[in-house]
């Protein structure tokens, strides 16, 4: 039985299948519609989510398959006391498959251990966020044709931020990729992702605090919110959360190819001017989200259609 904890837990040959399956999954959706009817995911959320809980669910839905699940912790018996390992013991009783977000880093992990079910990491707290990193992979392979030999410019609060974390390890597997890492001095990237990711695989890479800066070398541009729910006092985050905003007039500053992406949910650090220039990738982001998803869940119950 496989789980999905880190996007290591593919191989690079590996990730380039789920895409190809998420490729025609987009172009044929009716082939793929009774692909899960009979099998049940569960969606257990531990923490606030829109695009992840519902496009796991809507994944499932489109692959004919049912959904069950909570969407916040109150709502559980985690309220009550309840541990992670005896609430997975329960799932893996009434579904097929699961969905786990949970604020601390590694409940996923403990819950794969007790689990009969594959388990898929929908985010643990501020460590890593595999399902987005495949939706950002699948889109930048979609937009840019190729996932090798780019630089790339991560912004705003890369030391909270899971889908950065996510998304540097699996980028580092590919030949010629370059880094700018765009953030404050409090919010830069762990030292152990910089000593045990970027300077363990010798990928190059560089940290800038203004934005303006970086813009005209970059290939692509992933900006991230900052991570108002991990900070420790309001303060702080007050002091933080407008640190970069991106709108029309930085635009100017970036190459005309150079497309943005947002994990979502966007706060104030893209403007919605931005919106409407053809570089804005977040939204078609969002909807990749869905299909590679779809490829996950028949990969991970290895339905073949
Ligand atoms: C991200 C998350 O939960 O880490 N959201 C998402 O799943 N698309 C990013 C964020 O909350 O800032």
């Amino acid at each position: 039985m496989r789980h999905l904890m880190s996007p290591l837990d593919f191989s690079v040959e590996e990730l380039d299948k789920l895409m190809d399956l998420a490729g025609d999954i987009e172009a044929n959706p009716e082939k793929y519609a009774h692909a899960c009817e009979g099998k049940k995911l569960a969606t257990l959320f531990y923490e606030p989510s829109t695009r992840t809980r519902l496009s796991h669910e809507a994944a499932m839905l489109n692959l004919g398959g049912s959904i069950l699940g909570f969407s916040s912790a109150d709502s559980s018996s985690a309220a009550k006391g309840e541990s992670v390992s005896d609430t997975i013991r329960t799932i893996s009783c009434y579904a097929d498959i699961c969905a786990m977000r949970h604020p601390k880093e590694g409940a996923p992990m403990v819950a794969c251990r007790h689990s009969s079910i594959p388990v898929i990491n929908a985010g643990d707290g501020g460590h890593q966020h595999p399902t987005q990193t495949l939706t950002d992979l699948l889109t930048i392979r979609s937009l840019k044709g190729h996932l090798d030999h780019m630089t790339i410019g991560l912004c705003g609060d890369l030391k909270f931020g899971r889908t950065v974390h996510s998304l540097i390890h699996a980028l580092v597997r590919y030949p010629g990729i370059k880094f700018v890492l765009i953030s404050p001095e409090e919010l830069r990237l762990p030292g152990y992702i910089r000593s045990d990711v970027l300077d363990q695989k010798q990928v190059e890479y560089e940290e800038v605090v203004r934005l303006e800066d970086a813009l005209p070398k970059l290939d692509l541009l992933y900006m991230t919110r900052v991570q108002k729910e991990r900070f420790f006092n309001e303060e702080d985050y007050v002091r933080m959360k407008d640190f970069y905003i991106l709108d029309a007039k930085k635009m100017e500053l970036a190459p005309k190819d150079m497309y943005v992406l947002h994990p979502l949910p966007r706060v104030n650090e893209i403007s919605v001017e931005v919106d409407k220039d053809p570089r804005a990738a977040y939204f078609k982001q969002m909807q990749y989200g869905v299909y590679i998803r779809m490829a996950l869940i028949l990969t991970l119950l290895g339905i073949e259609v």
